[in-house]
């Protein structure tokens, strides 16, 4: 019954394929079924499903349940032999047009071969679909990004924040879900008071005539220094700051015309690297402040602690927040406590997504913890995560900085990167072969590609070291490797002729060639692409997305040596394509284009 009734299922579910099916996912269904059927007396076996090694004598994945469920019998006195289980398990397993053959090797493993027919099927549907994402249920999200503090630089952590969070909003976007890109800018603190007391004495006028603030730093510098030197300015600095709270008009204006200057800076930041934001600052959350302090006050979650009022979260944080100072003002603790309240109820999102240095964990998991005990957080509803990342060092290993130990502008890093890249394509004599437009996307492809490649590549939870030389270089897992690669696969139909729509037509008549080893090899990378998403979507870890294009362009590689697709004479003409290797070369093409999307690379086809 079991079989005739996974034999049903999954051809119902071929014949409507309109896109690549998440193998792991598949085979994990189809082992628990048979699993749950072979061991009734166990609760929640475990269904262990994994790739098998590079031996083609070892199938192409593996379950590998046997051995821990043979352990849960030992605990329970019954001495069985794994091999037997795997055995078992193998006579309750439906057939599956995924899978040709299983075999047990070993102590009990189980060697699972994919069935060729429908590998071929499975890639083919992008021919016609496109690139399609898994499917996965539909979700609302909201994810706190970028997030650098106005007057003050952005600097190379607001940058990692920048680009890894672009990634992680790109992916769920692909998968469909509705996402709200939330720049929570730091618009609001204490450093205003003496921004606009200092504003309103240099530029007595600016209600009328629009103060030309240049350099905001310097700016803020200048007003820092009177407000640490000067007693009269640090008492006005603070009314000012009251002024604003309480939404003067005219300190509001100043406050404005001081975040404009800022918004300007950041924005040239976003539009060379590509990135989308809405701006809500901590400004906008004022108003739900003053009215969720009250609230918590009300249901007694304050604790009064040398004149603030703090709040607790629970055992495993030790630092509670500080929801009022003991001057009455608020604080960016107090801010996150209105904008997770104001996320979860008032935008509705069933999640959250932090992105920010690991130096405030701290901060979030109290964030956390707190609004879960004032019960604005539900973890049955609701999932809410810190995404993390570690600090950007310099070559010397040390903190990120300029020569002079200066902290470095952001707009210099990617000045500094666009030299580099022109230097390095003329190195290559690209100057010479392409046109100057044609070198002009090159260089931006390339400067802004390997400065995002080189963070989305390291685990975000490690420090990485930030080095032009290292990320520009043509071999490893960098960008500049990455994109020629990209441009030598689309170059290869373009050889034999092949315009999109041929390709199109041409995959209608001739079918994916997966005979070959390193035909197989390459097809049954692609074929994973559903699986490493969904593991990205699980984890938020954008380095796995990097690792697998990679892997594709090294599978290619590989197949492309053994494996003619357009064989020339000696005069260079063509005298024979292979037609259904042109198939399998755009197919490469198209799930590497997807991947760059998502990390923001930018593919050009020549370079
Ligand atoms: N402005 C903060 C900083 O520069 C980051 C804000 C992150 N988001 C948040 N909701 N706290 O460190």
């Amino acid at each position: 019954l079991n079989r005739a009734i996974g034999e049903e299922q999954s051809q119902n579910k071929l014949s409507s394929n309109t896109k690549m099916e998440s193998i792991t996912e598949a085979l994990n269904n189809l082992f628990c079924t048979a699993i749950s059927a072979a061991f009734p007396d166990i609760q929640d076996p475990p269904v262990v499903i994994a790739l098998a090694g590079n031996n083609p004598k070892f199938g192409d994945y593996q379950c590998n349940s046997a051995m821990p469920i043979a352990n849960i019998y030992k605990q329970s006195g019954k001495k069985v032999n794994p091999r037997d289980l795997a055995q078992k398990i193998l006579d309750n397993l439906p057939s599956h047009p995924m899978v040709e053959k299983c075999e047990i090797a070993g102590p009990g493993f189980i060697n699972i071969f994919l069935d060729r027919a429908y590998v071929v099927k499975s890639l083919s549907t992008i021919f016609e679909h496109g690139v399609q994402p898994p499917t996965v249920e539909k979700k609302r999200v909201l994810i706190d990004f970028s997030s650098p503090n106005v007057a003050k630089e952005m600097h190379v952590g607001h940058l990692r924040s920048t680009i890894i969070g672009e990634t992680i909003a790109r992916l769920l976007e692909f998968v469909n879900f509705d996402v709200l890109r939330i720049n929570h800018i730091g618009d609001w603190g204490t450093q205003f008071g003496m921004l606009i007391a200092h504003l309103q004495d240099r530029f007595p006028d600016y209600l009328d005539n629009m103060p030309p603030i240049s350099d905001l730093q310097a700016f803020y510098k200048e007003s820092k220094k009177r407000f640490d030197e000067d007693p009269e300015f640090k008492k006005r600095a603070y009314a000012c700051v009251v002024k604003l709270q309480s939404f003067e008009p005219d300190h509001i204006k100043a406050w404005q015309l001081i975040c404009d200057v800022s918004r300007k800076e950041f924005q040239k930041i976003y539009d060379r690297l590509d990135i989308t934001l809405i701006e809500r600052g901590e400004s906008f959350y004022q108003k739900r402040t003053e009215k969720i302090v009250k609230e918590l006050e009300e249901a007694g979650l304050l604790e009064e602690d040398e004149g603030r009022k703090i709040m607790w979260g629970d055992q495993s944080t030790n630092i509670p927040l500080t929801i009022v100072k003991s001057d009455g003002g608020f604080t960016y603790d107090s801010s996150d406590m209105a904008a997770i309240k104001q996320r979860l109820e008032e935008e509705k999102v069933d999640w959250v997504i932090y992105v920010v240095d690991l130096g405030q964990a701290t901060h979030f998991y109290t964030l956390f913890a707190c609004a879960k005990k004032a019960g604005i957080l539900d973890e049955k509803k609701h999932r809410v995560d810190f995404v993390g990342f570690g600090v950007v060092l310099g070559e010397d290993k040390k903190k990120f900085k300029t020569r002079s130990g200066e902290s470095i502008r952001l707009v210099d890093l990617l000045d500094k990167g666009m030299e580099k890249a022109l230097d390095k394509l003329k190195e290559k004599g690209r100057d010479k072969a392409l046109t100057p437009e044609e070198l002009k996307r090159a260089q931006e492809a390339v400067a802004y590609g390997c400065i995002k490649y080189a963070d989305l590549s390291h685990n975000r939870n490690h420090e990485y070291v930030f080095s032009f030389d290292k990320m520009l270089e043509d071999k490893g897992n960098t960008a500049v490797y990455l994109l020629y690669a990209y441009t030598r696969i689309k170059s290869i139909a373009r050889t034999a002729n092949f315009t999109p729509e041929k390709i199109k037509e041409l995959s209608k008549k001739e079918s994916l060639p997966l005979d070959h080893e390193k035909e197989w090899k390459l097809g049954k990378v692609l074929l994973r692409f559903p699986d490493e998403l969904l593991k990205t979507l699980n984890d938020l870890y954008p380095h796995h997305i990097c690792e697998y294009v990679y892997e594709i362009a090294n599978t290619f590689t590989e197949f492309y040596e053994s494996c003619y697709c357009v064989e020339k004479d000696s005069s260079g003409d063509i005298v024979k394509v292979n037609y259904g290797r042109i198939l399998l070369t755009e197919a490469t093409a198209m799930i590497m284009e997807k991947c760059f999307h998502i990390l923001g690379l930018n593919p050009v086809e020549k370079m």
